[in-house]
């Protein structure tokens, strides 16, 4: 199967990055737990050189909590700083405040002596779509104190949330693409339902999830469907029988049998499931 990426406004939210990116201090990066390489465009690092730098491994819930701190290792040794996260929640509020504010420890300390005081931080949420950027800017602005209108010095039109302490967060996230070279992103963000279904086969994303998960997760599934050791056709067509989904001639009908797998890997219902691992030695180039 092709994974295919329709751009549309790509080069334009591109051009958005790039300008705003200039305003700032600190990059918030969304990832999702579940794949956060595969769910971030490797070129934020050329973009976000320079600045501080904080990773959000978001949808931390209905990832591996195991596989969570492992990333957070592995992202912490390329110098930037991590925390795995539901941006759902305000929870974890408290948490984010305290890697914000190591994140930008440098930064402050330059100022500091520069002799510059009380320049706020100024930060911008970044990531690619449906990574939970639009939450997590609800759920932690939400008791902001005040939204900031123009500015001078500060390109006219945008919006800062003035949160706690000094830190301002610009409004409006930065949106990056994935990078599809690699059919194997596809087929991950395919899993979490980040790609348009109906561009998809969902029995051979079903069959490919579930080989997945007889290697890496083989407990998920014998716990929720009662199925073991068969080739993973033969289990969807199982799931198809124990759920009874049949076509009109009597026939077990694999698309609806792929429907029902993917909603529940996608909702958690089969567990905290991590797609991919930090791989030892692969840095972020
Ligand atoms: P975006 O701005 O980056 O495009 O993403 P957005 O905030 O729209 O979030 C995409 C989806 O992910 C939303 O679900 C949102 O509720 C869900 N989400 C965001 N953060 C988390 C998290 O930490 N954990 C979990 N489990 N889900 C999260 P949706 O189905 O599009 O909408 P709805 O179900 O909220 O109505």
């Amino acid at each position: 199967m092709v994974y295919q990426w329709y751009p549309g406004h790509m080069t334009r939210a591109r051009r958005e990055m790039e300008e705003d990116i200039r305003l700032i201090d600190l990059v918030i990066e969304l990832v999702d737990a579940r794949m956060p390489l595969s769910s971030r465009n490797p070129d934020i690092d050329a973009l976000g050189r320079g600045k501080a730098r904080l990773i959000l491994l978001n949808k931390a819930d209905l990832a591996d909590a195991a596989a969570n701190q492992e990333w957070c290792l592995w992202f912490e040794a390329q110098g930037m700083f991590a925390l795995p996260i539901d941006a759902r929640i305000n929870a974890g509020r408290k948490a984010i405040q305290e890697k914000v504010a190591l994140a930008c420890q440098e930064k402050k300390e330059r100022d500091r002596r520069r002799g510059i005081r009380n320049r706020p931080v100024r930060a911008m949420v970044a990531g690619i779509p449906n990574v939970g950027k639009s939450t997590f800017i609800n759920s932690y602005a939400k008791r902001a104190v005040a939204r900031t209108g123009n500015k001078p010095g500060v390109t006219k039109g945008k919006q800062w949330i003035r949160l706690g302490g000094d830190l301002e967060l610009l409004d409006t996230p930065g949106i990056l693409w994935p990078k599809f070279e690699d059919q194997a992103v596809g087929r991950k963000l395919a899993f979490i339902g980040s790609l348009n279904d109906e561009i998809l086969v969902r029995e051979e994303l079903a069959v490919e999830l579930i080989a997945f998960l007889q290697d890496a997760y083989p407990e998920a599934l014998a716990a929720r469907y009662r199925t073991e050791g068969k080739e993973a056709a033969d289990l969807l067509l199982q799931i198809g029988e124990n759920r009874k989904c049949y076509k009109k001639g009597g026939e077990v009908d694999l698309d609806k049998a792929a429907g029902i797998l993917l909603e529940d890997f996608r909702s958690g219902r089969l567990g905290r499931i991590t797609l991919e691992r930090p791989q030892k030695g692969r840095d972020i180039s």
